[in-house]
C-alpha cells in the first residue's frame, strides 16, 4: 500500500485502542518523553484528528500549525508543522480540528499522509492513533513496526481492543489476498467476517482448515503473515493482581481464535499522579518523575528500546 523503501531508518511506533480514555494520549506523550530524555531524537503526531489534545498534555497551549494546515494544503511538508516542546529532542505534530475524522479521509490523502510521516527525521516517531476502528485508523496502524495496543481492565475495553487487532489481521489477509489475486480466499475470508452466519469459520484454525480445501497453496502465506504480526499490549490503570492478568487474558483470546501471537509488555498503574499532572497541563514524567507511572512509562521506554 505504501512504498516502505522510502522509509527512513527509524523506529515507528503507533499506539492504538479503539475505546477513548484508556490512556493512548497520556502513554504516548510520557514514552515520547522517556525516550527523549534517554537522548533519541523523537517526533510524536496527533492523528486523533477532530479530539486532539496531545499538546495540551505536552503544556502546549498554542499549537500554532497543525496537521490542518498540511491536509488543506496550506504547507508542502509535513516538517512544516513540526513544533519544538519545552523538551530537546521533542517534537509534535498537532492533530487538527478542521479535518473531522480520520475515519472519513480520502485514500490519496491517507497515502500521502502515510508518506510524510515516515520520511520524517526523527530517530523515533510516536503516532497516537486516537478512538476508533475505521480501516483508516487501522491503516495507520501498519506504518508502525511496532503496535502498542492499549487496554484498561474493563471487560469492554479489552473486547473492543480484541475486535480492533480482529480487523487488523482480516485487512492484512485483505492485501495480501488482492496483492496474491487469490479470489477463493477473499471470498472466504468474506464469510468468516460474518460469524453468526458462518460459525464453522470463528476461528483462524477453522478459517485454514476450510483454506486447505479451497486453496491449499496460500495455506503457508496465511501461517506467515499471522507469525510476523505481534502485537504489544499495554495494560493502563491496573488496580489489582487480577487487573495485571488482563494482558494474559487477551493473549490467550489473540491465541485462541486469531492464531496470534501477542505479547504483554507493560500493566501501568493507576496513578492520581497522572490527573495532578493533566490537570497543570505538564506531563506527569516532568511533573512527578518518581512516581508509580512514571517509572513504569521510563521501564517501558526502555524495554522497547531493547526489543
Ligand atoms: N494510569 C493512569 N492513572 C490514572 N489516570 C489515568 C491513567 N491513564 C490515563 N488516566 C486518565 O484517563 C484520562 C484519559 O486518558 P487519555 O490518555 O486522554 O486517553 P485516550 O487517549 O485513550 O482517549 C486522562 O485524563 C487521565 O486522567
Ligand atoms: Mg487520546
Amino acid at each position: 500500500m505504501i512504498n516502505t523503501e522510502e522509509k527512513i531508518n527509524k523506529r515507528v511506533f503507533a499506539v492504538a485502542g479503539p475505546k477513548g480514555g484508556v490512556g493512548k494520549s497520556t502513554i504516548s506523550a510520557n514514552l515520547a518523553l522517556a525516550f527523549a530524555e534517554a537522548g533519541s531524537k523523537v517526533t510524536i503526531a496527533d492523528l486523533d484528528l477532530g479530539a486532539a489534545n496531545l499538546h495540551a498534555l505536552l503544556g502546549i497551549r498554542d499549537t500554532g500549525r497543525t496537521l490542518d494546515d498540511f491536509i488543506l494544503k496550506k504547507v508542502k511538508n509535513l516538517s512544516e508543522v513540526l513544533i519544538k516542546t519545552e523538551v530537546p529532542n521533542l517534537s509534535l505534530i498537532c492533530g487538527g480540528s478542521q479535518v473531522p475524522n480520520i475515519a472519513n479521509m480520502p485514500y490519496q490523502q491517507k497515502v500521502k499522509l502515510m508518506n510524510h510521516l515516515i520520511k520524517l527525521e526523527s530517530d523515533i516517531l510516536i503516532i497516537d492513533l486516537g478512538a476508533g476502528s475505521s480501516y483508516n485508523v487501522v491503516d495507520f496502524s501498519f506504518i508502525a513496526d511496532t503496535g502498542l495496543f492499549v487496554t484498561t481492565p474493563e471487560v469492554t475495553s479489552l473486547m473492543n481492543l480484541y475486535s480492533f487487532i480482529k480487523s487488523s489481521v482480516f485487512r492484512r489477509l485483505t492485501f495480501h489476498f488482492k496483492a496474491e489475486k487469490a479470489y477463493d480466499m477473499l471470498e472466504l475470508l468474506d464469510k468468516a467476517r460474518d460469524v453468526e452466519a458462518n460459525p464453522h469459520l470463528n476461528s483462524m484454525e477453522k478459517i485454514l482448515i476450510e483454506a486447505e480445501k479451497v486453496d491449499p497453496e496460500s495455506v503457508a502465506g496465511v501461517k506467515k503473515l499471522l507469525s510476523e504480526f505481534v502485537p504489544h499490549i499495554i495494560v493502563n490503570r491496573v488496580q489489582t493482581k487480577g487487573d495485571a492478568n488482563v494482558g494474559n487474558v487477551l493473549q490467550g483470546l489473540l491465541q485462541n481464535y486469531l492464531s496470534i501471537h501477542s505479547k504483554t509488555l507493560a500493566n501501568l498503574p493507576e496513578d492520581t499522579a497522572v490527573k495532578k499532572s493533566i490537570n497543570k497541563m505538564r506531563p506527569v514524567l516532568l511533573d512527578n518523575p518518581s512516581s508509580e507511572f512514571s517509572n513504569a512509562i521510563r521501564k517501558l521506554a526502555e524495554d522497547l528500546t531493547i526489543h
